[in-house]
């Protein structure tokens, strides 16, 4: 298995709605961070869909190495330089 791409090095704030779904970018390639624009197409990986719970901030990861993904868990604090 390849290693996902870093997408990004810190998360990104965004405000949902409940009930909104979303496509988290799981490889780390697109280029509309942390959503997925079809850049997984000739890799392993697939987006993964995420539907807000409740209207409010959440804050995505974007490293692609968060183990409470889709949402940042500071593991972007452990990449090297
Ligand atoms: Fe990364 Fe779709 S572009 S999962």
């Amino acid at each position: 298995m390849s290693e996902r791409a870093i997408g990004g090095r810190t998360l990104i704030p965004v405000e949902v709605k409940a009930g909104e779904e979303l496509l988290w970018c799981a490889c780390g390639m697109s280029s509309s961070q942390p959503f997925c624009d079809g850049s997984h197409e000739d890799t392993e990986f697939s987006p993964m869909e995420y539907v807000a719970p409740e209207t409010r901030r959440v804050f995505f990861c974007t490293c692609k190495r968060s183990k409470n993904a889709p949402l940042c868990d500071g593991s972007h604090k452990e990449l090297p330089v």
